[in-house]
């Protein structure tokens, strides 16, 4: 084959490189704000490597089978399916989580609730001795925990059993399966008489006119029932807030993630309910997320 031959035969290979910048185009001409992202997520898990490695792999044809198992899960997300529902896991606090569609997909900004939490034991506010988690999902606030304070018992309990079969899954792949319970139930109902040292709660806070603004990732994917609270978005707290002194010890932390519109609504109800030192703790962004209060 003449030189020139063989570099016409080569334009016309899908390599790696080559199927990148195609999708890349694809998923953004598709509604995707993360196209680029998207598309190394999605071919590095077919081709079973790092992302970090396809830039290695640029010239390779990765071969029919792996063009078209791509091909089907490129198509999906086109479609609106997020990526992590497609590949089955996330990160989250640099550990890999298992995700599907009975869990919300772990959010940056809840990293924000660790970091309080972690910032609260170094500077000597509690000594974690019994967590709970409530409304864990995937699980990822109680694992997280658990990796970072290996001296810590801890409670999560969800409404929905099936997130709830992720989370015990994911515990066993961390390995913190020994010092997390697992309870289904509504807010507090499945701790009742019970007391802890801090509690921590991601619950849903989205309210019915936001979620109508919401993508169609979300709307059409996410599990309806862990993003909204109903008509204000503070349903859950107004719920929980009033009654879940008696859940913790004598100055006991209660830690809440909530949406910067909310925020302020929220320290006023802890304030009402006797909780002192309310704070808020800003996301990555600089958007009030993370507030928090002791008994
Ligand atoms: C926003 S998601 C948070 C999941 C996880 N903690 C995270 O941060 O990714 C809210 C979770 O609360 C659960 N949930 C909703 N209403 C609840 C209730 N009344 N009692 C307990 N859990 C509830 C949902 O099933 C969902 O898993």
């Amino acid at each position: 084959m003449s030189q020139e031959n063989a570099s016409t035969a080569n334009q016309n290979v899908w390599t790696i490189g080559r199927l990148i910048n195609w999708t890349k185009q694809y998923l953004t001409e598709n509604g995707s704000e993360s196209a680029r992202l998207d598309t190394e997520v999605l071919l590095s898990e077919v081709l079973g490597c790092e992302r970090i490695m396809l830039y290695t792999r640029f010239e390779e044809d990765p071969g029919d089978a792996i063009r078209s198992r791509f091909r089907e899960l490129v198509k999906q997300r086109a479609a609106g399916c997020p990526v992590a529902y497609l590949v089955g896991h996330k990160e989250f606090f640099s550990l890999k989580f298992n995700v599907t569609r009975d869990t919300l997909i772990p959010r940056p900004d809840t990293e924000e609730a660790i970091q309080v939490i972690l910032d609260l034991v170094k500077n000597g506010q509690f000594v974690p001795q019994r967590i709970l988690d409530i409304g864990t999902g995937s699980g990822i606030l109680a694992i997280t925990l658990a990796k970072e304070l290996p001296e810590a018992q801890f409670v999560a309990t969800d409404l929905s059993g099936k997130a709830l079969e992720v989370a015990r899954s994911n515990s066993q792949l961390h390995d913190v399966s020994n010092r997390i319970e697992f309870r289904q139930g509504d807010l507090l109902e499945p701790v009742r008489d019970e007391q802890y040292d801090l509690i921590v709660s991601n619950p849903p806070y989205v309210s019915d006119a936001e979620f109508e603004q919401c993508s169609r990732d979300v709307k059409e994917y996410e599990p309806h029932s862990a993003l909204v609270s109903g008509p204000t978005g503070m349903e859950i707290y107004q719920r929980l807030v009033p009654t879940v002194a008696d859940s913790l010890m004598p100055n006991g932390w209660l830690v809440l993630e909530t949406s910067p519109m909310l925020a302020e609504s929220l320290c006023m109800l802890l304030s009402q309910n006797d909780f002192e030192n309310v704070q808020i703790q800003p996301d990555f962004a600089g958007n009030p997320r993370i507030v928090y209060g002791q008994r």
